[in-house]
């Protein structure tokens, strides 16, 4: 044993080895013995590693941890440290009414608790599914304790029919086809069926793959594992190697707030444009920067990410899944290409105890169809845009999946290069959608832009993934596939729909939107970043004084206490008073 383990004494021993408390030390002791441990090696001065195990059968894109605890817990042990695994509040994306939003905020506030209130020393943390990666981020990074993430990685390709079958992205062409009807509700879906060949979360670059990148990005991960693909055995072998390594983090007493600093995001940002990353991200690492103390603004994804080219090509973006993203170098290849051409903070610290520099090494480009380097790139200046106007304060558009089909209908008019001018129509929420899309009164043409509101965090309530509205049925079937669309709500990150969406303040609260009539002409000007309703300051003023807050109606008691206590998008969508909490694993002993 090294020095740096000599003498080392850990909060479990609070709990567990307490002479000046026997009462409370044998009563901890004498139950977690007749489970799983012994008095002596409960006893032995050994770190206790939290498991947090986001993966159930309610949460199929997260289940592949429950086979890989057995290779955690073997890490763990091999390193000295004893494993306690622990079930967190499940979450899975597409199957979580209203949205799977709600619940990141709740699996977060639980995740505080037991890793604050437990006798656990450092924590493993198994991310996957859209938002168990940012809700146990923001978790670790309120208690910080030593924290590492494992992600489940995404599943094996999926293909259909000789094409590659990429998760939610095989739906929204699906959803095309089936209005063109070209295909039936049968072919839709086993098309959208053979998307999921195995295990795992989404293959594409949806927001599963880019929050796990996100967390190798930001040092929260042994270099290399977001895109291990679920079922490979070097999956198995990197939890392996993250169970030892959180053992030697804790005695190394390497905390999130040395790894999640500015730098740290602002490298998050940079490789976010250069995958091709979901617009998810933007209010998910707000939230992890906010519980972490770091000042980071919405607007930081426009002036730290947008000159960056896109180097992935992985759909939603581009065209390939997870397997050909694995085999091509990963996340290291992509941070090592950024970094050969001076685009990353090379000192930020990770949880391998290394700096970037150290932790990339010279990891470049296995393959140049897959993973491109800076010189010779998918596209150039490949990152969001934040718009702002008089409908928001600010709103996202991710330029990476603006088509060149797109660009020439509503960005390249003579004369006005990324000038749109358009009639609005409105929809309260996606059940309006739903009802009126396809209603010829409502006379939607390629001179109009959708927008949906009242589906913002307060409103929907937890944000809703619809502003991606497909045209109606008669436009797609006239070749228009894509409406400009606008909206307080969000996509999914697998969508490669540009619209402009994340809008803050949302219309519930009186955002700007919230005033918007359909007919109204409005203005986007992607050269100034700004998108307005042209309508006069009297009407606007008078709307304005006219406007009321709509009723909200909560369907359980943690929809009230969310709204009551939640923010903007723009700000993370967190529990605000939450965010007052930090570093709360440093005065622990109440008994
Ligand atoms: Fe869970 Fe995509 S739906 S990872
Ligand atoms: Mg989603």
């Amino acid at each position: 044993m090294s020095d740096t383990r000599a003498n080392k004494r850990f909060r479990s021993q609070e709990w567990f080895d307490n002479p000046n408390n026997p009462g409370m030390t044998a009563l901890y002791l004498e139950r977690y013995q007749n489970s799983t441990f012994t008095r002596a090696e409960l006893q032995a001065g050994l770190p206790i590693i939290g498991i947090a195990n986001s993966g159930s059968d309610l949460a199929p894109c997260n289940k592949i941890h429950i086979f890989l605890m057995d290779r955690i817990k073997a890490g763990i042990r091999a390193a000295g440290g004893i494993p306690i695994e622990f079930p967190v509040h499940p979450i899975q994306e597409t199957g979580k009414r209203p949205t799977a939003a709600l619940d990141r905020n709740l699996a977060y506030l639980g995740l505080v608790e037991l890793i604050h209130g437990y006798p656990i020393d450092g924590v493993v943390l198994t991310t996957g599914c859209d938002k168990t990666t940012p809700a146990m981020l923001m978790g670790a990074a309120t208690v910080d304790l030593p924290a590492i993430a494992l992600n489940g990685g995404p599943m094996l390709d999926g293909w259909y029919k000789g094409k590659r079958a990429g998760s939610g992205t095989i739906v929204w062409e699906s959803r095309r086809l089936l209005s063109e009807g070209k295909i039936d509700y049968d072919e839709f879906i086993d098309r959208v069926c053979s998307s999921a060949p195995s295990l795992g979360h989404c293959n594409t670059m949806g927001t599963a793959s880019t929050m796990n990148a996100m967390a190798e990005a930001l040092g929260m991960t042994l270099p290399g594992n977001a895109a291990i693909p679920a079922p490979f055995r070097e999956r198995m072998e990197m939890a392996f190697l993250t169970g030892k390594r959180i053992v030697e983090m804790v005695y190394e007493d390497l905390r999130p707030s040395q790894i999640l600093t500015r730098k740290a995001f602002e490298n998050a940002i940079r490789v976010n444009t250069a995958i091709g990353g979901s617009t998810n991200a933007p209010p998910h690492l707000q939230a992890i920067a906010r519980h972490a103390g770091v000042d980071l603004h919405v607007k930081d994804w426009q002036t730290v990410g947008y000159d960056l080219p896109l180097l992935v090509n992985m759909q939603p973006a581009g065209e390939y899944l997870g397997e050909s993203f694995f085999r091509a170098g990963g996340v290291p290849a992509v941070m090592g290409e950024l970094m050969a051409a001076g685009h990353l903070h090379t000192d930020a610290l990770t949880v391998s105890g290394k700096p970037v520099a150290d932790s990339v090494g010279d990891a470049r480009s296995l393959d140049h169809d897959v993973i491109k380097t800076v010189a010779a790139p998918m596209r150039e200046k490949a990152g969001f845009i934040v718009l702002s106007g008089n409908l928001f304060d600010s709103a996202l558009m991710k330029t990476s999946v603006i088509s060149e089909d797109f660009r020439r209908r509503f960005l390249s008019r003579k004369g006005q290069e990324g000038i749109h001018e358009a009639r609005a129509v409105v929809f309260e929420g996606p059940e309006d959608y739903h009802d009126r899309i396809n209603d010829p009164a409502l006379g939607i043409d390629e001179n109009c832009i959708l927008f949906i509101r009242g589906v913002g965090c307060v409103g929907y309530p937890g944000s809703a993934e619809v502003v991606n509205m497909q045209p109606p049925d008669a436009l797609i079937r006239n070749g228009i596939n894509h409406l400009p669309t606008v909206g307080d709500g969000r996509q999914s990150g697998t969508s490669e729909s540009p619209s402009i969406l994340n809008a803050s303040p949302e219309s519930v609260v009186g955002g700007g939107l919230a005033l918007l009539q359909t007919g109204d002409p409005v203005r986007l000007d992607l050269n100034t970043a700004r998108m307005d309703a042209l309508v006069d300051d009297a009407e606007w003023d008078a709307r304005r004084k006219a406007w009321t807050a709509p009723e909200l109606k909560h369907q359980t008691p943690w929809q009230e206490i969310y709204r009551a206590n939640v923010g903007q998008l723009a700000d993370g969508g967190c529990l605000e008073l939450a965010t007052a909490y930090q570093r709360v694993a440093k005065d622990l002993p109440r008994d």
